[in-house]
């Protein structure tokens, strides 16, 4: 780059900064950082990795003093919720099989794993009172054997598996969870912090927080909808952020690492070309919108829309305040920008509409946010009867992340497709393909992403779905003494795009 260019760079930045205009900055970086829409490698630092979760593949459900966790007592007494009546008791036995993951891992050429804590097997009583020591050795050795291997060990502190100890005392609609977890946090960094440098404190508030305490459909199966999951998504924002507070204080200087926090969310599109568009955004607001503006947003409180609605849906209700606590000014400053990155778990898309007169429960989300939704005849089926596959989605979501929310960096940390378990697993490899492709045509169209992990590593428990439907790029011999991992063909072909950082066509692999 020539001088001239140079100093024309300059005053255009200095042009935009002295018109006070940040976004024309931004898009103008956007503009340069995509030189070519036909870039067909991943970037250099483009990380690539698979994900799993403690309750879904660890078994040992009670041993070494591990207390139950909600998701244990609830299969427990509910095995008819579960639709093979399984639960997680075994699950891969991960807890003593690692080596046998690590193979998996090694195969693949991962990047990093990103896997889960069990809150209730390190801290049994959910405080810092007992820390179990078995457990800490297992993390320990889970950790360094990634490092060992070359890969970056990436920790996800909640994965759906509140200690039952919490529950107790309402879980995450008793605001004491905040400290609890807090002290959980805290713990975590100092004990395995000096190694674990990308934490996500938790995994999907939304789709623990309306099946567990709105609609009763996952443990504790508390039915208040609109009002218990709202105080559940709420302590959760709540408690991240005071986690992500607490290791720039106390941590930061010495362990040098980033603090996210996971949301799903599906793009949404009008069935007609016509519709008027601000029903997407309505759509995006209701779903990843609730936590992540709070945080990567500017205002630092809950996106206007959903303040609104919910404010007046319960004045009309006849309530003397909002079901949606309202986040005063100390909280706003706690909770705004208290993320390194944003993690992003994209499985599928949706049609949208307004739903008039609204669905559901008074009080209910799907009452407060007045929104229907359909599907396209045309989008490919998994064996989960909600996921469809629609990659244009994820490029459109990432899309959107970008001009909303300053281009935040983008850990991509779910996308995944199920199945029967097949070893042939052309349907996996189609979704992979087409999804990888959409990422790289947001990297190209100057999105920040820069981690990509496929769900999950191996077949396991799918909640409620026990195990009927796999998610696994590696089968799991359930019926086996050694419960093997046998890699699928989606195992080979990801491994391919791992070397060579492109997609290629797959055809080799069906
Ligand atoms: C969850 C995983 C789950 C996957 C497939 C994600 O929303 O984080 O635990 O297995 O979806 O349903």
């Amino acid at each position: 780059m020539g001088n001239h260019h140079l100093v024309f760079i300059l005053c255009l930045i200095l042009t935009c900064i002295s018109f006070a205009d940040v976004e024309c900055v931004n898009e103008w970086i956007r503009n340069q950082i995509q030189p070519s829409t036909s870039n067909k490698q991943f970037p250099k630092n483009f990380s690539f990795g698979v994900a799993t979760a403690a309750y879904q593949i660890e078994g040992a459900w009670n041993e070494d003093s591990k207390a139950p966790s909600i998701w244990d007592i609830y299969t427990h007494t509910h095995p008819e919720r579960i639709a093979d009546h399984s639960n997680g008791d075994n699950a891969a036995e991960s807890y003593h099989r690692f080596e046998q993951d690590l193979v998996a891992l090694k195969e693949l050429k991962v990047n990093f794993y990103r896997f889960s804590i069990s809150w209730c097997r390190v801290l049994p009583y959910a405080d810092t009172s007992v820390k179990n020591q078995k457990a800490i050795d297992y993390y320990n050795m889970v950790i360094d054997k990634l490092l060992e291997n070359h890969i970056e060990p990436m920790v996800t502190m909640f994965h759906y598996d509140t200690p039952e100890e919490l529950s107790k005392f309402g879980g995450f609609t008793n605001d004491i969870v905040i400290k609890y977890f807090r002290s959980y946090a805290d713990f975590l960094f100092e004990t395995f912090g000096d190694r674990v440098k990308k934490w996500i404190t938790f995994n999907e508030p939304f789709d623990y927080c309306v099946p567990g305490y709105g609609n009763a459909n996952y443990p504790p199966m508390i039915h208040a909808p609109g009002v218990a999951d709202y105080l559940c998504m709420d302590n959760t924002l709540r408690a991240h952020a005071s986690a992500y507070r607490l290791y720039r204080a106390k941590y930061f200087h010495s362990q040098r690492g980033k603090v996210g926090i996971t949301i799903s969310s599906r793009f949404y599109y009008t069935p007609k070309a016509n519709e008027p568009n601000d029903v997407v955004d309505r759509a995006i607001q209701y779903s990843l919108g609730w936590l992540a503006h709070p945080i990567f947003g500017k205002s630092g409180n809950y996106p206007y829309t959903v303040i609104e609605d919910i404010t007046s849906n319960s004045m009309k209700e006849g309530l003397a305040w909002s079901r949606l606590r309202p986040l005063n000014l100390y909280w706003s400053k706690i909770i705004k920008g208290s993320g390194d990155f944003l993690g992003l778990n994209y499985y599928t898309s949706r049609y949208v509409q307004m739903s008039d007169p609204p669905a559901g429960a008074t009080p209910s989300w799907e009452h407060d946010s007045r929104l229907k939704y359909s599907v396209d005849e045309s989008w490919k089926r998994a064996k989960s009867d909600w996921l469809y596959c629609v990659p244009q989605g994820l490029e459109d979501i990432l899309k959107w992340i970008r001009d909303n929310y300053d281009n935040v960096e983008v850990y991509i940390t779910e996308n995944g497709w199920s199945d029967e378990g097949e070893l042939m697993d052309t349907g996996r490899i189609d979704y992979l393909k087409t999804h990888l492709r959409a990422v790289l045509n947001a990297i190209n169209d100057g999105c920040n992403v820069t981690h990509y992990s496929h769900w999950s590593l191996i077949d396991n428990f799918e909640w409620n779905k026990g195990f009927t439907e796999k998610f696994g790029l590696y089968y799991l011999n359930m019926t086996s003494e050694n419960k093997e991992r046998v890699a699928k063909n989606s195992a080979h072909y990801y491994r391919s795009v791992i070397e060579s950082r492109e997609i290629s066509s797959g055809d080799n692999y069906v």
